[in-house]
Formats: C-alpha cells, sequence, structure tokens
C-alpha cells in the first residue's frame, strides 16, 4: 500500500501466461485494436489513438517528449513535485529551452499563473503532471489545456497515477499526449506505458523535417505499428505486457470508468478519516489532494522508518517514505487498483495502530478503524442513494 507500482489484480497476473502470439498475426492484431479502443474509453477521447512503449512509465513520457521537442524549441513546465522535475530532466535531455512555474511541495502550481506563462512565451511544448505522487496533490488542467490549444502549444500531461483512479478527460481538457503506467490505478504489473495522442500530436510527429533523436521512443512510428503499418524496424512485442494492458483496460471496463473513480474516492476518505481519529495529521489542503495516496504526517518523536519496517516485518504491509523536502516528514499510503477496498484501509489501520502504541504513541485504540468503517458506510449509503436499505 505504497505509492506504486501497487500489488497487481490476480485477472491480470493471470492473463500475462498467455502464449506469446505471432506479431501480424490475426490474434496479436486484435490485442492491440483491443488494447486501444479499451484505451481510448478510460483516457476518455474519441479521436485519439493509443499505443503501448514497453518499459517504464517514464519510457512514454519520454517518448512523447523526444516526438514533440526539436532542439532548441521553448518548453513550459509546471513544476509541483518529483515528477514534475522528471520532465524537465528529460524535455532537457530533448534539447528542450526550458522554462518552469513552480509551486512548492503541497500545493499545485498556480493555473493564472501557467496560463499566462503560455500566453506570453508561446512555448511550443507544456508539459506537466496530473497527480504527482511525491506530494499526493491533483493540478487542475482544464484551463491550461484551453490556453495552449488558444496559443498554438501541444499540451503534455503525465496521467501515470491519475488514470483510473479519478477524472482524466483528455478530450475536454484538450490534451495532445496523455501517459500512464499499469501500476497505479490500472492494477496491472509496472513496465508498460500506455499513450494517447490526439490529431494534432500525430501531425507533430509525423510532420517532423529531422526525425527525433530517439528511434526506439518515437511515437510516429509506434504509431505507424499500431495502424497496422509495421516497418522493418519495429521491435519485438512484450506480449505478457500487451496481454496485461488489455486485461487491466478490460477490468476498468467492466466496472465502470464512474465506479471505480468512486471506489478511489471512497477508500481515501475512509482511510483519511481513520487517520484523522487516531489523532493524526493530514498533509495538505483537503480538496487539493488526491484520492489515490495519503499523505500522512509522522508524529514528533515516533521513528519514520522504523515504523514502516514495523508495519513491514509484523503485518505485511509495506507504506512508502516521502523524498526530497518531505523525507522523513509524512508517511506515503497508497489506496490504488485492488486496494482500494475496505479489508486494505482497515488492515493498514489496524497494524498503524498497533505499532504506534507499541512506540509509545499515545491514541484512543481501535478508533481508526471505528472511524473508517464509519466513513464507508456512510459513503455507500450517499453513493446508493435514499432507497439504500
Ligand atoms: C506521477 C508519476 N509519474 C511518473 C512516474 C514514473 O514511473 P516509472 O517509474 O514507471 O517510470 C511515477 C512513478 O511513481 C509517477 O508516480
Amino acid at each position: 500500500m505504497g505509492s506504486g507500482p501497487s500489488n497487481p489484480e490476480p485477472r491480470v497476473l493471470q492473463a500475462m501466461a498467455a502464449p506469446a502470439a505471432p506479431p501480424e498475426g490475426p490474434i496479436h492484431r486484435a490485442v492491440l485494436d483491443e488494447v486501444a479502443q479499451f484505451g481510448r474509453a478510460v483516457f476518455q477521447t474519441t479521436t485519439g489513438s493509443v499505443v503501448t512503449v514497453a518499459g517504464a512509465s517514464r519510457a512514454g513520457i519520454e517518448a512523447g517528449l523526444a516526438s514533440l521537442i526539436r532542439p532548441g524549441d521553448r518548453v513550459l513546465v509546471g513544476v509541483y513535485g518529483h515528477f514534475g522535475e522528471l520532465l524537465c530532466t528529460l524535455a532537457a535531455r530533448h534539447g528542450a529551452l526550458l522554462e518552469r512555474v513552480d509551486a512548492q511541495w503541497g500545493a499545485p502550481v498556480d493555473v493564472d499563473a501557467m496560463v499566462n506563462r503560455v500566453r506570453h512565451t508561446q512555448p511550443r511544448l507544456v508539459a506537466i503532471v496530473h497527480a504527482d505522487t511525491s506530494t499526493g496533490i491533483l493540478q487542475p488542467l482544464a484551463a491550461i489545456g484551453q490556453a495552449c490549444r488558444e496559443s498554438g502549444a501541444l499540451f503534455l500531461v503525465d496521467a501515470v497515477l491519475s488514470l483510473g483512479g479519478c477524472e482524466v478527460d483528455v478530450e475536454s481538457w484538450q490534451i495532445d499526449v496523455c501517459v500512464a503506467g499499469l501500476q497505479k490505478c490500472l492494477g496491472g504489473p509496472p513496465g508498460q506505458a500506455l499513450v494517447t495522442m490526439s490529431e494534432r500530436a500525430r501531425g507533430a510527429v509525423a510532420g517532423r523535417e529531422r526525425p527525433s533523436a530517439s528511434a526506439y521512443l518515437d511515437l510516429a512510428a509506434l504509431d505507424a505499428t499500431w495502424r497496422g503499418r509495421r516497418h522493418s524496424e519495429a521491435a519485438a512485442v512484450a506480449m505478457p505486457m500487451l496481454f496485461a494492458a488489455r486485461e487491466a483496460l478490460h477490468m476498468v471496463a467492466d466496472e465502470g470508468l464512474a465506479a471505480r473513480w468512486q471506489r478511489h474516492a471512497q477508500a481515501s476518505a475512509a482511510l483519511r478519516a481513520g487517520l484523522e481519529a487516531m489523532g493524526l495529521e493530514l498533509f495538505a489542503e483537503r480538496q487539493q489532494r488526491v484520492p489515490m495516496i495519503t499523505l500522512v504526517r509522522v508524529p514528533p518523536g515516533i521513528d519514520e522508518a522504523g515504523v514502516r519496517m514495523q508495519l513491514l516485518d509484523e503485518h505485511g504491509i509495506e507504506i512508502m517514505a516521502a523524498f526530497g523536502p518531505l523525507r522523513g516528514q509524512v508517511w506515503r499510503i497508497g489506496t490504488m487498483g485492488t486496494n482500494a477496498c475496505s479489508p486494505s484501509v482497515l488492515s493498514v489501520l489496524g497494524g498503524l495502530d498497533a505499532v504506534l502504541a507499541s512506540r509509545g504513541f499515545k491514541l484512543p485504540r481501535g478508533a481508526g478503524v471505528d472511524a473508517a468503517l464509519r466513513t464507508w458506510r456512510s459513503e455507500l449509503l450517499s453513493a446508493s442513494g435514499p432507497d439504500a436499505p
């Protein structure tokens, strides 16, 4: 229950064991088509293309940046945590003339500041993280997307944490390249990036005078392969990962996007009610928090790493430390994918209750689990409406 990878769904792991289908055969084609079709639904785009990139999520992000940036292009990045810094590092590697709008760790980037910079500096590309796992903060995107469209900038978004756990609306937020991984709220393993591209982005990557510096992380080539125009340089496909992507996206479709977002919201609401009832303090403003990871402050005098190790050793539950300016100050508890459920939430609260009490932290024993249960019940009742039993 850390910051992801989260435990994959058993159904996804099982799907990965299917025998690999030969490239260009009908089974292979059908899998690509299904991943693209389900992927479009999850990204909420009717016209975008979807491709996968075999590699960590950042391979998908780097493919987007490498394919869109021409050396010397002005690129504006919004930074409010570690993964915004990653966008800057990768963009700079591909020759960007970097501009940035920063926020302190614990708040999103100011939307008006971002919009003004888009209007005044006219970048070729604007890049930002939707939900930064290092801070647990959610970034509003619609107005930035609108400003990009008006000024002619391309808009790239890292939705690695958010896709499948809360609303990501690629079409109405006017996102040109949106990247996710399977390993957070989609309930899959790490090692496969999902990328969607708008018509504008496809035009931009296909219409380059000089091809991008990366031959492997080239969205134009990947797009051609996924559209059935396989070229001789196409890499071998990581079939188990493709099967994982299909199954994970299938599971989202089975559950329904809105129901899945609601499950993530309910799990974090229950967890947060429980943590507060134990006398712990949550990080950041309530309305800016993401619904799939919870940052909670380490109480004074409590050994941050010691609690995590004891929770793992005695209860088999792993939560995460923080890094950067938050190192040693907060724990990060994920409720992603299969862990956005009441047994996982109650287990982590019960485990923390025992571990903190054993270390002398004064807390009302059992209050965390009680508060989480009460919150879960009221969340379920309000979700099912006035006719609920
Ligand atoms: C928001 C966000 N972006 C990008 C990444 C990078 O993912 P990967 O390590 O799979 O490259 C992560 C990983 O935690 C993330 O949380």
